[in-house]
């Protein structure tokens, strides 16, 4: 985002299997509890039916595993941070769902070719370096004539969690650049549907489609939520507030319930929305 934790060459040192899994509880806590109602759009636009083999790449805590499991598909969820898994396995074993949890990096599926009917991935493989690789890993292991589903984030200029985190960040660093632009960090490659379209018939599907009118909508109360919020869902923001004193990340929480009060007018939480895209493609 502008400092040095922002930049290309120092990002994907920020992006660890560890610093992922130091985030799981914030992640599983704050962030993952506002998924499922577009992780549920995600898997009905596939066609996901009860019975089928789903692959979830990147899953995290589970938060499009779990929609999912619960819908009745049979169910592996990989990712590279042990600690995501370790809470998707608790939450599975609480509510007696048929899904499984690997340990494997979203670039080199650990999984046989053409092994389930459904591929997909919310949030994860958008971020990844190589994403092209990623993306022909999933139609590897997707049988011929079943779905790939990505699921990412739109223009970061109206995902208005972040926009706001920027502006109250620019209170106590005047001088942060915010987002660099060109290229975009790795969680906004996909950010133009155009761009995640051909991204996705690069990688072989056929009938892609991108639907770009849902949102993620992220309800606060105050500062200290938005706070919880953006530091539970990516590394990089703990790397760029670790760089602040105690002092000037405390004028930060108190600047975001500033904003969070102006926005819910006091009573309520404030809704604020970040735009996604939605594709689909047949392998
Ligand atoms: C933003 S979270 C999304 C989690 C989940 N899919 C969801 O929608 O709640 C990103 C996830 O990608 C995982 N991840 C990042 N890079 C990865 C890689 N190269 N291989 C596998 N998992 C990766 C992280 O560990 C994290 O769980």
């Amino acid at each position: 985002m502008g400092t040095d934790a922002g930049t290309t060459g120092t990002r994907h040192e920020v992006s660890t299997p560890e610093a992922w899994d130091a985030i799981a509880a914030g992640y599983d806590e704050f962030v993952a509890p506002g998924e499922a109602q577009f992780a549920h759009a995600g898997l009905a636009l596939a066609g996901l039916a009860p019975g089928d083999r789903f692959l979830d790449v990147a899953a995290g805590t589970g938060g499009l595993s779990l929609p999912a499991a619960r819908l009745g598909a049979r169910v592996l969820a990989t990712d590279w941070s042990p600690v995501m898994q370790e809470r998707f396995r608790a939450r599975v074993r609480e509510e007696g769902l048929d899904a499984e949890a690997r340990v494997m990096d979203a670039h080199a599926l650990d999984v046989e070719d053409d092994g389930f009917d459904v591929t997909g991935s919310q949030f994860g493989v958008m971020l990844v370096p190589d994403q092209p690789v990623a993306l022909r890993e999933m139609v590897r292991v997707t049988r011929p004539g079943g779905r790939v589903l990505l699921i990412a984030y739109g223009s970061p200029a109206e995902f208005e969690a972040l926009q706001l985190f920027i502006a109250a960040l620019r209170v106590v660093l005047p001088g942060f650049e915010g987002l660099p632009e060109d290229p975009p960090p790795p969680e906004f490659q996909v950010a133009d549907p155009d761009v995640l379209r051909r991204r996705l018939t690069d990688a072989g599907l056929r009938d892609v489609s991108v639907e770009t009118t849902l949102q993620e909508r992220i309800e606060v109360r105050s500062g200290q939520d938005l706070w919880n919020w953006m530091l539970g869902s990516n590394p990089i923001t703990g790397a760029i507030v670790g760089d602040l004193t105690a002092d000037q990340q405390a004028t930060v929480r108190k600047v975001l319930d500033g904003m969070i009060r102006d926005r819910s007018g006091g009573t309520g939480p404030a809704v604020l929305t970040a735009p996604l895209n939605i594709g689909v493609g047949t392998a």
